[in-house]
């Protein structure tokens, strides 16, 4: 039954509303103009063409000397590959979007684009909510059969940026990886979810390199990549709250591809969970000269649920035995701690540390680490050219 309110609460209701929106619209016109994508010519019918009304919307944005909203309102937009760039008047323009960005189904429009949606040299920006619908499935089967496919585009990246903010975010089906920040300084990802096939290539989820300074929390991640990819060049990466499935773990690296290379530093992967992927907590390095280096590295309190490889250092990388003259790695591996990690691994070597004989992996510290072989069985350590230490309960028992 409805109930119908008494006309006093009418009044009340009416003044009420009256006050906060007027109120609002002050502050939100102090604080904020708002450029709404359709009333700029987008449409929210999922296949006419709103790219134009996105630049449009951006060009507004950044020609006001004020903080700006862009809203994209509910419905399926149809965008092409699409760059937002250049010089802007303020530094704090937020995509508010309540619906969802589709990409071409036909994935040769995109393919060769290297991102779908990019943003360069953008300071203050933040993308708050929305579906970003790359419809990836179509190339992933060209790929699959072995014919000649364009790379594919990233979904989403930010490169040589400064305080962004990703909130909220949704990427479905990428062709090639979901979100990719390189070259940035203070970026900030939350709550954000990936969503692919778990044979779908190259997927990654959240793609990092050359940046200081980025944070990933409370995200939840399934593709057929690496949940999280740690690129050359990444220092003060803090990473808490994930829980990753399927995918192939969360990987520092692959390193070491050049010979000249930035190193990673300072990361920490906190309070995460993996259930059903290829690797846990992964270093990853090719097997060739390099200058690069993974130092001061903290993997805490992480639940393994069937993992292949629950805690795996890899610097043997050498796809198709191709340029990996002596399969020796450059990169050197230290001062890295696994601290509390618990679960189960799929395989019976649930420890494995496979370092370079050039440059041993030291200072390696396994601190209350319990895994086991399929929930029962006793599991395997495994220790080549790795020293350092262990303490409190260590299982399987160390190799270092
Ligand atoms: C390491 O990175 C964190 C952020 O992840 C930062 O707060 C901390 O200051 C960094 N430590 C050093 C020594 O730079
Ligand atoms: C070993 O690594 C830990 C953690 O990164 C660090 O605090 C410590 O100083 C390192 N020890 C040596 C001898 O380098």
């Amino acid at each position: 039954m409805a109930i119908l309110p008494h006309p006093l609460m009418i009044i009340f209701v009416t003044l009420m509303s009256h006050t906060t929106l007027s109120s609002s619209s002050s502050a939100a016109a102090a604080a904020a103009a708002t450029y709404n994508v359709a009333s700029l010519g987008a449409k929210a019918d999922g296949k006419t063409d709103s790219t134009k009304a996105f630049l449009a919307a951006w060009a507004k944005a950044c020609a006001s000397p004020k903080p700006v909203v862009v809203y994209v309102p509910q419905g399926r937009f149809f965008l092409k590959n699409v760059v937002f760039g250049g010089k802007c008047n303020n530094n704090d323009v937020t995509f508010r979007i309540a619906g969802t960005l589709v990409a071409p189904s036909e994935y040769r429009v995109i393919g060769d684009a290297g991102y779908w949606i990019f943003f360069e040299h953008v300071n203050g920006v933040t993308i708050s909510g929305g579906i970003l619908d790359a419809q990836g499935t179509s190339l992933w089967a060209c790929k699959t059969s072995g014919k000649s496919c364009p790379s594919g585009a990233t979904t989403l990246g930010f490169s040589n940026s400064k305080n962004i903010k990703i909130m909220g975010l949704t990427s479905l089906n990428s062709q090639l990886f979901h979100i990719v920040i390189n070259g940035c300084n203070n970026v900030k990802l939350q709550g954000v979810k990936v969503s692919a096939s778990s044979t779908s290539p190259n997927t990654d989820g959240i793609h990092v390199q050359a940046s200081t300074g980025v944070t990933i929390l409370n995200s939840q991640i399934g593709t057929g990549d690496d949940c999280v990819s740690i690129g050359p060049g990444t220092t003060n990466l803090w990473i808490e709250d994930i829980a990753c499935g399927p995918g192939h773990g969360i990987s520092i690296g692959s390193l070491g591809k050049e010979l000249k290379e930035a190193g990673v530093q300072n990361v920490t992967v906190k309070t995460a969970t993996f259930r059903g992927t290829q690797n846990g907590l992964r270093i990853k390095s090719w097997g060739r000269p390099s200058s690069g280096f993974a130092r001061n590295i903290l993997f805490q309190s992480a639940v393994m649920i069937n993992v292949q490889n629950p805690i795996i250092i890899d610097q043997n990388y050498c796809p198709n035995n191709k340029n990996c003259p002596g399969q020796d790695s450059g990169v050197k591996v230290s001062d890295a701690t696994y601290q509390d990690i618990h679960g189960t691994s799929a395989t019976e070597v649930a420890v494995k540390f496979d370092c370079s004989s050039k440059s041993p992996c030291n200072n390696i510290s396994l601190q209350d680490v319990k895994l086991t072989y399929k929930n029962v069985l006793p599991a395997q350590a495994s220790c080549n050219h790795a020293a350092g230490s262990a303490s409190g309960l260590v299982q399987p028992s160390s190799c270092l």
